[in-house]
């Protein structure tokens, strides 16, 4: 968007910039009740960039960060004086075909590196900060898979912002100062039917995605009756300006368990652009003409968090 003074606002984001990483664990717990809990959380929320220096110093190489992520709940309890504009919990929908269901979370912890083992360590030790504090919701680690695909064979990110885009599209700023340098946080866990989605064929697996397989053309589909994935997620205002979002996918499972998975994650600086693009794929555009990805996809989780700049953090962690 010309003209934004964006350059004006400081800036002291967490490492939502990071490039897309071999390893990932994403930490979804809840704090349970009292006193006592929040306060080692704030304790926790107050040492974690000592956490990934003891930690990340191990293998500079490896290039270890953690977000934190805060849910809408959680930032009632911890009694800080405002909240950003748009945090509100994840809202449920119920589409024609399929549903995105919400599910409880308080704090999200997305630790990214090129080694699991330096994820691992970090939330092992994260764990044992919070010790009673806190039950884990979910836990998913995700890999890297071949040049970034998914596991329906797709490359994933493509059309994410990059550089000095990515703050336009996943920082907030002027708009909410209070907050600038913070980012809406929304994951969802998909399971993937792979066995139907195999049979469908590439081409019209292309189709649904709106990118080519093999060489990740995007396909024009402006004149298709049923919009693909890709076209749903675009998301144009009423000025026609395009939102964008930062993604930062990644595949997960377990071929045993018969566990094939996409775990979802957007950072954004408008929460309602995630939401609209939930809609669009969910209810469809026109309504009824749904994201078919959801035909091979399951959601299983749905949870919105914010992952505030590291000042509120800092804040947030003191009780102030
Ligand atoms: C089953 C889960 C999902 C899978 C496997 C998946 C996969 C993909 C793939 C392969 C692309 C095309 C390449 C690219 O630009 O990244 C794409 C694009 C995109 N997806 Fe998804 N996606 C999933 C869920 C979601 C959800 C839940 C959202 C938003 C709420 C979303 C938002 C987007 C956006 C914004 C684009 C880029 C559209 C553009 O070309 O501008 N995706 N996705």
């Amino acid at each position: 968007m010309a003209g934004h003074s964006w350059d004006r606002v400081p800036i002291d984001a967490q490492s939502i910039e990071a490039p897309l990483s071999r390893a990932a664990v994403f930490l979804v717990v809840e704090v349970v009740d009292g006193d006592a809990a929040l306060g080692s959380v704030r304790a926790a929320l107050g040492g974690i960039d000592d956490l990934i220096k003891t930690v990340g110093f191990r293998d500079l190489d490896a290039r270890l960060s953690c977000i934190v992520a805060i849910g809408s709940a959680l930032w009632d309890r911890l009694g800080f004086p405002a909240r950003p504009a748009e945090l509100r919990p994840f809202s449920p929908i119920q589409g024609t075909a399929h549903d995105a269901p919400s599910t409880p979370g308080d704090l999200l912890f997305h630790i990214r590196a090129e080694r699991v083992d330096l994820c691992f360590e970090l939330e092992r030790l994260l764990l044992d900060t919070l010790g009673e504090a806190v039950r884990v919701i979910d836990e998913t680690s995700g890999f890297r898979y071949f040049d970034a695909r998914d596991l329906l064979g797709f490359v994933d990110g493509t059309a994410n912002p990059a550089g000095q885009d990515i703050p336009q599209a996943a920082l907030v700023g002027d708009e909410d100062r209070a907050f600038a340098g913070g980012s809406y946080v929304v994951t969802q866990k998909y399971l993937h039917d792979l066995a139907a989605w195999k049979v469908i064929g590439a081409d019209r697996q292309e189709k649904i995605i709106g990118r080519t397989k093999v060489d990740n053309i995007e396909l024009d589909d402006d004149a298709a009756a049923r919009k693909s994935h890709k076209s749903l997620a675009t998301i144009v205002d009423a000025q026609g300006a395009e939102h964008d979002i930062l993604r930062d996918n990644m595949p997960f499972g377990s071929p045993g368990r018969r566990e094939f998975g996409t775990y979802f994650i957007g950072y954004s600086r408008r929460l309602w652009v995630i939401e609209k693009m939930l809609e669009r794929m969910f209810v469809g555009e026109p309504a009824g003409a749904y994201d078919q990805l959801l035909d091979f996809s399951t959601a299983r989780t749905g949870t919105t968090f914010f992952a505030p700049s590291r000042s509120t953090l800092a804040r947030l962690a003191d009780g102030a």
